[in-house]
């Protein structure tokens, strides 16, 4: 099936259509940024924008960086507060004259690593990462998500786990490789001592530089990149609007 997937991100709205029966994207992906401040109006301006590039009219998936229950928005730490407690696919289904199902994006990138990726038919606990302008989390057993984790909150050294570890904070604050990675490592001991995963997938745009800091990681369990790398999140977008079409 065919589905328009979008992902949108702290600093930048992407998206394309997406076989959600391969996983494929059918084009080459576009970008727009975020619009700053990110309310709800501007960013479903970037969402319509991107809709109206591949001229398209079916459904479209979307994911959002924040909580997302039954197609409300509950919370915003990288985008404008005006989304918190939103219809949000009602107002971005209005605007795009297109049927739009929301997930968190995490879950979404997870969702399409668990289906084609690096967890593939993998059956132990596996937790998605994804690092960008926060840290999103998804949490996988026996390929079943947990949603809404919202891990990148957890607290180290008194700062919220993405002030600390995300990649937002490693441009901001010019962090190497190595430096970068040990804040992370911090993270992950957190997460093996709450959660034991067997594996963590690391997605969003460090993915693509997985080479750069691999030989730096460490915790207590097998780490790879995500194998849609940043794509992920458009990939499972689009496959949580299958679902929600056949139900
Ligand atoms: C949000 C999460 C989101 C993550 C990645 C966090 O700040 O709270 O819901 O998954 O950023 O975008």
């Amino acid at each position: 099936m065919a589905i328009l997937g979008i992902d949108i991100g702290g600093s930048g709205i992407k998206g394309a259509p997406v076989d959600t029966n391969t996983g494929t994207l059918l084009a080459e992906r576009i970008r727009v940024e975020t619009p700053q401040p990110a309310t709800p109006e501007a960013v479903a301006n970037g969402v319509v924008e991107i809709a109206r590039h591949f001229k398209w009219e079916g459904s479209i998936g979307c994911g959002y960086p924040g909580v997302v229950k039954h197609g409300r928005t509950l919370s915003a730490a990288n985008v404008d507060a005006g989304w918190v407690n939103l219809d949000a696919e009602h107002l971005l289904t209005q605007k795009t004259g297109c049927r739009v199902t929301l997930i968190n994006d995490a879950d979404a990138a997870g969702l399409a690593e668990m289906r084609f990726g690096a967890g593939m038919n993998n059956p132990n606990p596996v937790m998605m990462l994804t690092i960008g302008t926060g840290i999103g989390a998804a949490l996988f057993v026996n390929g079943h998500l947990v949603p809404n984790l919202e891990l990148g909150h957890l607290i180290i050294r008194g700062k919220d786990a993405e002030d600390r570890a995300s990649d937002r904070i490693r441009l901001e604050k010019e962090l190497n490789w190595r430096q970068w990675a040990k804040r992370f490592n911090e993270y992950l001991a957190y997460l093996d001592l709450l959660f034991s995963p067997d594996l963590y997938i690391l997605g969003g745009g460090v993915s693509k530089r997985f080479d750069k800091y691999k030989e730096f990681l460490q915790a207590n369990a097998e780490i790879v990149p995500a194998k849609m790398l940043n794509e992920a999140g458009i990939i499972g977008a689009a496959m949580n609007a299958v679902e929600h079409e056949t139900h």
